[in-house]
């Protein structure tokens, strides 16, 4: 058991998908695995673990931003011997070059943060993915036969701001698109010499105000979400 997840060792797979929200989780759990059971529910932060087509995975919410996906990744890494987090999110498009429903794997993560400074000393704005899941992620889109674009993101702390398309880092190193958690979760998996990657469905464009209604979006996901289970059983 850690602080933030009360799972007992061993009920956490090797392998975590982590939306932001806690009932994406859920609906994950209800509609994509059998044989599911619930491992822990501090804080309404749900982590279940199943079966998909026979393989152990867990799914589990890192909450909102830097400071909540770097709990829960770290514990995940360290109290539960994960080994790799494959993050399904939402992002905000910084141009019409992406239209809503796009779909991302994230190559390069750059933050104003200085949460990899100060929790690893990590110097830089620019983190990329870990290890082996990224690739996986691109080899097993190209069988689903699902259009994936690998590109460089801006992980921010703020999420309303004066000027949205007027930020520094996101002109250094033209970023397509806005979240608010990847660069902690790789800063995390650096440190700790694990597998992480980050996938994310385009569900707005911020310069046009287009967005993926509240209501369309469970539908909206599904190729993200059969993606990162088709790789996750890899
Ligand atoms: N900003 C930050 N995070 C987001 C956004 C956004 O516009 N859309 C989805 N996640």
């Amino acid at each position: 058991m850690s602080v933030h997840i009360a799972a007992k060792k061993g009920d956490i797979a090797k392998i975590v998908l982590q939306p932001g929200d806690p009932l994406r989780a859920k609906y994950i759990a209800d509609n994509f695995l059998t044989d599911v059971k619930l491992v822990s529910k501090t804080r309404n932060v749900f982590y279940f673990t199943g079966l998909y087509k026979g393989k152990e995975v867990s799914v589990g919410a890192s909450g909102m931003g830097i400071p909540s996906i770097g709990i829960y990744s770290y514990e995940l890494f360290t109290e539960f011997d994960v080994d790799t987090i494959i993050r399904i999110g939402t992002c905000g498009g910084y141009s019409t070059d992406l239209k809503v429903y796009d779909l991302l794997n994230v190559e390069f993560a750059a933050s104003e943060s200085t949460y990899a400074k100060y929790s690893w000393e990590i110097e830089g704005d620019l983190i990329s993915h870990q290890g082996n899941a990224f690739g996986l992620l691109n080899d097993t889109a190209k069988e689903l036969d699902l259009n994936i674009k690998s590109t460089t993101i801006h992980t921010s702390d703020v999420f309303y701001r004066k000027n949205p398309g007027q930020v520094d880092i996101v002109k250094k190193y033209n970023c397509s698109a806005v979240e608010m958690e990847a660069f902690a979760l790789f800063a995390n998996a650096q440190y700790l010499g694990k597998n992480a990657a980050t996938i994310l469905t385009v569900s707005d464009i911020i310069p046009t105000g287009d967005e993926i209604t509240a209501d369309q979006r469970e539908t909206a996901l599904t190729p993200m979400i059969e993606l990162a289970l088709e790789t996750a059983i890899k």
